[in-house]
């Protein structure tokens, strides 16, 4: 079974103009994909800081439909350098500008003309996502069947297959628990909360249309139909019920309390005087358990009152200050900025917040969804309830002023590490005999320094070389009325 030689021949000719053939192909097809790329990427890098496609006008006029209305070779200039064209007393370019309350644009003279005709290209190609239709009532938010529910939950834990694929169960990013090590991914209460808001998410467009990058590459497997999100909907729903039922525990412990209390005061009663139940051995266990009982209850309610050194509560919102005092080098004044001149050093409030993340509109972590909070926290008037991780007994009086304005004393020397967590926490114990140590240790800084000015004593002495230093402890740090109301 030999072929000739000619016919062997010719199929490695055909192989190889058929590969070529392939290659040119692939090229050219990656190449048209490149300049559409190249657009968007431009547009992403340089332009939608002011600019958004289909969302409206943000600090620039909205630029879909753009290219039908003015001149290629206008919005050419204009992008490259719309100050000189509307210097130049260009009618349009004028009037663009007057229209946008003189808001200049900044020029773009380093890209070139290729690269501005890309981005032109993208905004005319540009498409509003399309609305997918749906079987289901995609507006259905409450009133699902047990059986739903329960369908639900199913695929949540990913013990159902979804229809068109995607194995990771649902809850390995979305948690279910809380947990003590940072996960981007929103929580499956705050997914759940987020679905029963009216103003909230609406779960069929953003489980079809990603809502950032962070989330098209965490969903990337799956293509849920409408009937999965249905489901998983009415687990949500579910959900949003079940956690809040888990923070109201308290009555029923002050119950159990009660109860044992009673129980125990009654075994004690009966051992010692009424002698009605013949063996002892009951009482005891009565007592026994009553005590353990108890005993657990004080513990668990101790613990959550007395917020001891290294707490770190989950957050409302997965706030980082790594990423912000950290990475972004903000600070810490910025948002905390009655430290200086308060006793205490205060929260930011949503306007601080929106001051970036009006533009700053998804993170390289978390995507949408924990900035989409501070927006509907605005608009559903709910503050953020941030939990207060130091909490210094009533009986206490410690300002910050005095410490970082006349103390100088740097807020790292009391909180840590600040800039390197990702989650906040206590850093120091916040004891008296912290509170101490550091007042016998630490030099304050009198020279030149008006706040002290009443302490001439001290001066004199520091100046006559009596002294060649003074702490706190001196200058009143160690008085018990000082630190004690
Ligand atoms: C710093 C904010 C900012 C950036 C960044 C920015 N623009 Fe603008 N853009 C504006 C403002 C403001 C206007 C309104 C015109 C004016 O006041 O000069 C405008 C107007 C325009 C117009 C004219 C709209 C019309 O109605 O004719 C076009 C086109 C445009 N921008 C394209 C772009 C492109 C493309 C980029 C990125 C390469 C870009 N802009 C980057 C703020 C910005
Ligand atoms: C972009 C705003 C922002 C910046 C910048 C910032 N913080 Fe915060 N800080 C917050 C928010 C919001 C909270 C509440 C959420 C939390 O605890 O993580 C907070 C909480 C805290 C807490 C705990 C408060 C409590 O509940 O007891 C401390 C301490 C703190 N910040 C210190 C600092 C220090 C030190 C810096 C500078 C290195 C800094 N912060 C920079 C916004 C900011
Ligand atoms: C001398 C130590 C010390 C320094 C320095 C210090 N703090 Fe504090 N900070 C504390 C203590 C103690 C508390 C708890 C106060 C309380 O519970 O009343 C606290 C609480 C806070 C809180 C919680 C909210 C509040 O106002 O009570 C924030 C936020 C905070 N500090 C931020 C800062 C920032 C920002 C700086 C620097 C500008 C700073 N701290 C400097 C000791 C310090
Ligand atoms: C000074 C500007 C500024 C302020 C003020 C600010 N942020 Fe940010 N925030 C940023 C920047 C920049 C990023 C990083 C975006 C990225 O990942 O590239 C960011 C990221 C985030 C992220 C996403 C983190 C991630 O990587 O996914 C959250 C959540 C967030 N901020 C919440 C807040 C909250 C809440 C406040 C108010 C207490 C606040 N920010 C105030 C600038 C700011
Ligand atoms: C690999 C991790 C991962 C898995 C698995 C995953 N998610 Fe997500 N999901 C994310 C991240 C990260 C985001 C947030 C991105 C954002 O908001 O920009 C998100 C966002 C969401 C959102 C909110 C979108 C919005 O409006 O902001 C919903 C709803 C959601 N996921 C549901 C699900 C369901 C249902 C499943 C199971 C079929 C699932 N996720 C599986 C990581 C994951
Ligand atoms: C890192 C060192 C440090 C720590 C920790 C610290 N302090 Fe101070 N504190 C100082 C210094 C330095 C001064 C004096 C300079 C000044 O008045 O600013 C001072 C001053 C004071 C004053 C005013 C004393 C006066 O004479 O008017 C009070 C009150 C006070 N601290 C309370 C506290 C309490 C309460 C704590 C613990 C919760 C604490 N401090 C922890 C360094 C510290
Ligand atoms: C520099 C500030 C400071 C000074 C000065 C100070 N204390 Fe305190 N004291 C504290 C702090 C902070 C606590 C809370 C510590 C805690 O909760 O563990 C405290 C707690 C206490 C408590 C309650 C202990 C408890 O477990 O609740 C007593 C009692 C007390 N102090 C007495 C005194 C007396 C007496 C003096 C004067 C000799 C004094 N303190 C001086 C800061 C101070």
């Amino acid at each position: 079974m030999s072929h000739t030689p000619f016919v062997s021949g010719f199929r490695q000719v055909n192989i190889v103009l058929a590969s070529l053939a392939t290659i040119i192909l692939i090229t050219l097809h990656s190449s048209g994909a490149f300049a559409q790329d190249q657009g968007k990427q431009l547009f992403e890098k340089n332009c939608q800081v002011c600019h958004r496609l289909g969302e409206g006008k943000l600090v620039g006029p909205e630029l879909a439909g753009i290219t039908a209305t003015r001149e290629r070779e206008w919005l050419v200039k204009f992008i490259r350098n719309s100050k000189e064209l509307i210097d130049s007393g260009d009618p349009i370019a004028v009037k663009v500008f007057e229209e946008n309350n003189k808001i200049p644009m900044q020029s773009f003279t380093n890209l070139s003309n290729g690269e501005i005709n890309s981005i032109i290209d993208y905004i005319a190609n540009w498409q509003p996502p399309q609305k997918k239709e749906f079987t289901v009532d995609v507006n259905k938010k409450e009133g699902f069947t047990e059986i739903e529910i329960r369908r639900g939950e199913r695929m949540f834990y990913g013990l159902i297959p979804f229809e068109n694929g995607g194995t990771t169960a649902c809850n390995s990013c979305h948690y279910t628990k809380n947990s003590d090590s940072l996960n981007w991914s929103p929580s499956a209460h705050d997914l759940a909360v987020a679905f029963v808001d009216n103003s909230g998410m609406n779960i069929y467009e953003s489980l079809s249309e990603p809502t950032s990058e962070v989330m098209e590459n965490a969903h990337k497997e799956f293509k849920l139909t409408g009937e999965e999100i249905y489901n998983i909907s009415a687990f949500l729903y579910e959900f949003s019920h079940k956690e809040t039922k888990a923070f109201k525990i308290f009555p029923k412990r002050l119950m159990l309390f009660i109860l044992f209390a009673i129980l125990m005061t009654l075994a004690l009663i009966d051992l010692i005087f009424t002698k009605n139940i013949k063996y002892r051995i009951i009482h005891l266990i009565i007592i026994a358990v009553g005590l353990t009982v108890h005993f657990n209850i004080a513990m668990v309610e101790a613990q959550s009152l007395s917020r001891t050194q290294d707490y770190a509560p989950d957050q409302p919102i997965k706030f980082s200050h790594k990423i912000h005092a950290g990475d972004n080098q903000t600070d810490c004044r910025y948002c905390h900025h009655i430290a200086d001149f308060s006793k205490s050093a205060g929260i930011p409030s949503n306007d601080v917040c929106l001051n970036c993340h009006n533009v700053v509109l998804a993170g390289r972590n978390s995507g949408k969804f924990e900035i989409n909070k501070i927006k509907r926290s605005v608009e559903n008037g709910k503050p953020i309830k941030w939990i207060r991780i130091h909490n210094m007994q009533e009986h206490v009086f410690f300002s910050h002023s005095q410490h970082v304005n006349a103390g100088n004393i740097e807020c790292e020397t009391c909180h840590g590490p600040v800039a390197e967590m990702d989650i906040m926490k206590q850093f120091s114990d916040l004891s008296m005999g912290w509170c101490i140590n550091c007042h016998r240790d630490t030099r304050v800084n009198f020279k030149g320094n008006d706040y002290y000015s009443t302490y001439m004593k001290l001066h004199d002495d520091l100046k006559s070389g009596k002294l060649d230093s003074i702490t706190a402890e001196q200058i009143g740090g160690l008085d018990c009325m000082k630190c004690h109301y």
